[in-house]
């Protein structure tokens, strides 16, 4: 079950970004995820080659005449034989050796590169994995320059990023392909995750360890913009929460308010300081709903809100007995948090 499911995340996020040519594990974003793909098609190629050398062997050894059946038992048939079987298998175990020499020497050069890389760090981004969504942080720049979102991460291109992941509950694990690297979030425990990002663009990501019923549905989106596109998307999250617009929307405010939406959400700008779910001061502004399972449309939004655990059976957000005025009412607040 487990091995399973690991299994088929990780083929799942493979493809994930990669829908043309290349999956996307094999198609780097950066100079962290192009070393790791040197280094799986370098693994590959000795892997190839020893196969092929293998296979190659079998079929000699059997197309080879069987000696003529003398009676005597395999192991007697003279110490040429044995002598030359001897120097076989010591010549092979020889090779065998240097080949995981050479793997492994190709793997630490590889591991070091991956280290000088980093060189100054210019933004750390905080990652907590949580059943089964995830929460970003941007903290850097002190309180007045603090910021939270979810399931979508937003990095300036060409800038060095250091993500640092830790779990709010069982272990999770971070993986993009595309931009090299995966990392297990663990509880009781700060991982890191260092790249840059050459190209502008979406990238997406999934949990790629078991943990829990929803494993399958712990999406995320790590989008890469021009320095000064990722200027203004950070300023504008950093504003709190717009006042709502028109009748309708103050009224999605007020049930908003006045429902247990409260209890989990932070809304800045208003009393919803709730800290166990995701941020939703700029919900509108994301790409997906319940950790990218469904796309940020009304009728997704509605549906989530309506019943959670026909979306995503398990996860933890409850479902509100809300009558059809609310729900719209709700909807046309959220779609405003722009
Ligand atoms: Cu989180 Cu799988």
């Amino acid at each position: 079950m487990r091995t399973g499911s690991r299994l088929s995340a990780a083929i799942l996020a493979l493809f994930l970004a990669g829908c043309t040519g290349l999956p996307a594990g094999l198609d780097p974003a950066g100079p962290a995820a192009e070393m790791i793909t040197g280094l799986f098609w370098w693994f590959t190629a000795i892997c190839t080659a020893v196969w092929a050398l293998v296979v190659l062997g079998l079929g000699a050894s059997l197309l080879r005449a069987r000696p003529a059946d003398d009676g005597a038992s395999p192991l007697d048939r003279g110490s040429a034989r044995r002598i030359s079987a001897t120097r076989v298998v010591t010549a092979l175990v020889g090779a065998t050796a240097l080949v995981l020499v050479a793997l492994t020497i190709s793997a630490f050069i590889t591991g070091r590169g991956l280290a000088q890389l980093r060189g100054e760090q210019v933004r750390t981004i905080e990652i907590t994995g949580h059943q089964w969504w995830w929460e970003v942080r941007y903290s850097d720049g002190g309180p007045a320059e603090t910021l939270a979102t979810a399931n979508e991460i937003h990095v300036p291109v060409g800038e060095a990023v250091r993500l640092s992941l830790r779990s709010n509950d069982v272990i999770h694990s971070f993986w993009i392909p595309r931009i090299g690297g995966k990392q297990d979030l663990v509880p009781g425990q700060v991982n890191h995750l260092d790249f840059t990002i050459d190209k502008p663009g979406i990238y997406r990501g999934q949990c790629a360890e078991f943990c829990g019923f929803q494993h399958a549905h712990m999406g995320l989106v790590l989008v890469a913009h021009p320095r000064d596109e990722f200027e203004r998307w950070f300023s504008s999250q950093l504003k709190p929460a717009q006042a709502p617009r028109g009748a309708e929307a103050r009224a999605g405010q007020q049930a908003f308010l006045s429902r247990s939406c409260v209890m989990c959400h932070t809304v800045r700008g208003t009393p919803a300081g709730g800290k166990i779910a995701p941020d939703l001061t700029h919900i509108a502004s994301r790409s997906g709903v319940a950790a990218n399972t469904l796309p940020m449309t009304r009728g997704a939004l509605a549906a989530w809100i309506a019943d959670p655990q026909a979306v995503k059976p398990g996860a933890h957000m409850p479902r509100t007995e809300l009558d059809s005025d609310e729900l719209n009412s709700i909807l046309a607040y959220l779609e405003q948090l722009k």
